[in-house]
């Protein structure tokens, strides 16, 4: 009887289906019963064998088998795709104890620290922070600095030009310039760091690029007591309170008078000694003048401090050229320092 025949085929795949214990045996007997050659398949073929009243309940019937056998097959997958899940979930617990994977965390620039350690000084104290460009124009680097084409105190700072009139900026003062004609007039205190050249021979204290921080104050009513109690407040923040300053006569042709000026240490012998930290003075009539102010009713202050200089003093740095090399066994001395 065929009726017999697909009962037989029926338990035969329900049995193989209920005993397979993985997915591909799953796939396998799928593949014996379902797939274009497999054994259900193959019943339709015998239709033809068939007489025609027969055909239809025949085929119903195989219809009938196929549904349950898909359905089981079906089940069973879900049920084993369930059991390898709970399977994984029990062999990979993760271990919260374990210390993580530690990532290398860079940090701040000891110059970078220096700046920002003075910005913040200066922002507190009412200063804006002004930028200028490093490729200068000769005009504001030197001409609106008191130092006309052939002033002999060029020749210090005479450096890299990409023309006749351009050059990368000897110092941070030409920002001064940019800054009074920015202002038109009105009163103003600003700071500016930046990269400065020069043509130097780079050895353990100097470089032909390093940084500034300019100062510039211009008001009524500037004496020079205020820039000597601005510079002793600024040296105390940055190497402490047992701290003074030495100011020296100099010369600049943009400050008038000019000083230098030198900081307290304490030697090894225990006897007090000075370092040369910043350069300074009153802001000349000419450049106040230049730069659109009447010096006749504005007097104006400036200072251009060697972030290096402060660095290597405040790190104790033996050689300006760490700075630049971007060696990590320098660089990461550095981590949390100032902060
Ligand atoms: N520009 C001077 C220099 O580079 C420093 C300075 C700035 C001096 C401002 C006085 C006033 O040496």
């Amino acid at each position: 009887m065929i009726s017999d025949k697909l009962k037989l085929m029926k338990e035969k795949a329900l049995e193989s289906i209920e005993s397979a214990s993985d997915l591909t045996m799953i796939e396998m007997v799928k593949n014996q019963y379902l797939s274009k050659k497999g054994e259900i398949s193959l019943l339709m073929g015998e239709l033809r064998n068939l007489n025609v009243e027969e055909r239809p309940a025949f085929g119903q019937m195989v219809n009938q088998l196929k549904l349950e056998v898909e359905q089981a097959l079906y089940d069973k997958k879900a049920l084993l795709e369930e059991e390898a899940l709970f399977d994984a979930l029990k062999n990979e617990k993760i271990d919260v104890t374990l210390p993580g994977v530690k990532l290398y965390q860079g940090s701040i620039h000891p110059l970078n620290q220096v700046i920002e350690d003075v910005e913040d000084f200066f922002i507190g104290l009412g200063y804006e922070v002004a930028e200028g460009p490093e490729l200068e124009n000769d005009h504001y680097n030197f001409e609106m600095m008191n130092l006309d084409k052939d002033h002999p105190a060029r020749a210090m700072q005479d450096t890299f030009y990409t023309d006749e009139t351009h050059l990368l900026r000897t110092h941070t003062s030409p920002v001064q310039a940019r800054t009074m004609l920015d202002k038109k007039g009105s009163p103003l205190r600003i700071i500016c760091p930046g990269k400065v050249y020069r043509r130097d021979d780079d050895d353990p204290t100097h470089s032909h690029q390093f940084m500034q921080i300019e100062g510039l104050v211009i008001d009524h009513h500037i004496q020079f007591a205020n820039l000597k109690d601005v510079l002793l407040k600024l040296a105390q923040h940055l190497f402490g309170k047992d701290r003074v300053i030495r100011l020296r006569p100099s010369y600049f042709p943009f400050t008038e008078p000019s000083v230098e000026v030198d900081v307290s240490y304490v030697k090894k012998d225990g006897t007090i000694g000075y370092i040369e930290v910043l350069g300074a003075g009153q802001v000349h009539p000419n450049v106040l003048q230049m730069g659109g102010y009447d010096p006749s009713k504005f007097q104006g202050f400036a200072f251009g401090i060697g972030v290096e200089r402060i660095a290597i003093l405040k790190y104790r740095i033996d050689d300006i050229r760490h700075f630049y090399q971007n060696d990590l066994r320098f660089l990461d001395q550095f981590k949390g320092v100032n902060r």
